[in-house]
């Protein structure tokens, strides 16, 4: 039985990680989630236990533990994605959590430490890097590159043949048109139809959906 522990805090890893309990509990996955490293000074968030801080991730690869990457935010990504890459988890170490309520398709990549939760569906041929979080309800098309530490929030849908390169993050019910190129860290407003390329580090909004603003500037989520 993997032990999994979830480099995170309140929000995404806790969802994350009561669903793979959930899919132990009632579809008997092999897996069990078991805390949470954190660099806050508490035991616990939201009840469940906190292990350690990120820099004691070294000491749980040696007992055999699992890993998954949820601190994931609109802005800042590229200081987020070094702490992550800074730990040296070795791929083996990571955790894949497809659960049993969603399709991925057999021809579909998945890299270690891929989240794809419950109703999310990913089509054939679509490629998805390490520690992408595809949330509930996602759809992603067909044929699609999407590079490693993305976050499709709830109910966002993709197209087919996109580019998206590393750290985008789509807002809930955000659209992407096909054969779009994302550029990296940039960002999707919530419900928000992306219809054109976007650059890279900008936040986009709207229907169609234009640039907005850095995501470097300051942000209300
Ligand atoms: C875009 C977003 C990040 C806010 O950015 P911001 O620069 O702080 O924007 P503000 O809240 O100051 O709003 C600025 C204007 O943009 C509008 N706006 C904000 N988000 C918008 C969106 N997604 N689509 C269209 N318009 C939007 C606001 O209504 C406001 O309009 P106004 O100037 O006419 O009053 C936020 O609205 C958003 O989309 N967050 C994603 C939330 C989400 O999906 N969370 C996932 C759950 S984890």
């Amino acid at each position: 039985m993997d032990k999994v522990i979830i480099i995170g805090g309140s929000g995404a890893a806790i969802v994350i990680g009561e669903a793979i309990n959930h899919a132990k509990e009632k579809f008997g996955l092999n897996a069990e989630f078991v805390g949470l490293l954190n660099d806050a000074d508490v035991s616990e968030i939201n009840g469940v236990p906190v292990l350690g801080k990120t820099a004691d991730a070294a000491n749980f690869i040696k007992e055999g533990y699992k890993f998954l990457f949820t601190i994931y935010k609109m802005g800042g990504q590229p200081g987020r994605i070094k702490l992550f890459r800074d730990l040296k988890i070795p791929d083996e170490s990571m955790f894949t959590f497809v659960h049993p309520l969603s399709f991925v398709s057999p021809s579909a990549k998945l890299a270690p430490g891929v989240v794809v939760m419950p109703n999310a569906s990913i089509s054939c041929g679509t490629k998805i890097g390490k520690c992408c979080l595809i949330m509930s309800n996602v759809t992603i098309g067909h044929d699609n590159n999407i590079d490693e530490h993305c976050f499709f929030t709830a109910s966002s849908c993709l197209g087919s043949y996109l580019e998206i390169e590393e750290g985008v993050w789509v807002g809930m019910n955000g659209t992407i048109r096909g054969k779009q190129k994302i550029g990296k860290h940039s960002a999707i407003g919530i419900g928000s139809i992306v219809t054109k390329d976007v650059p890279e580090n900008e936040l986009w909004i709207g229907s169609p959906a234009k640039f907005h603003k850095s995501v470097n500037d300051k942000i209300t989520m």
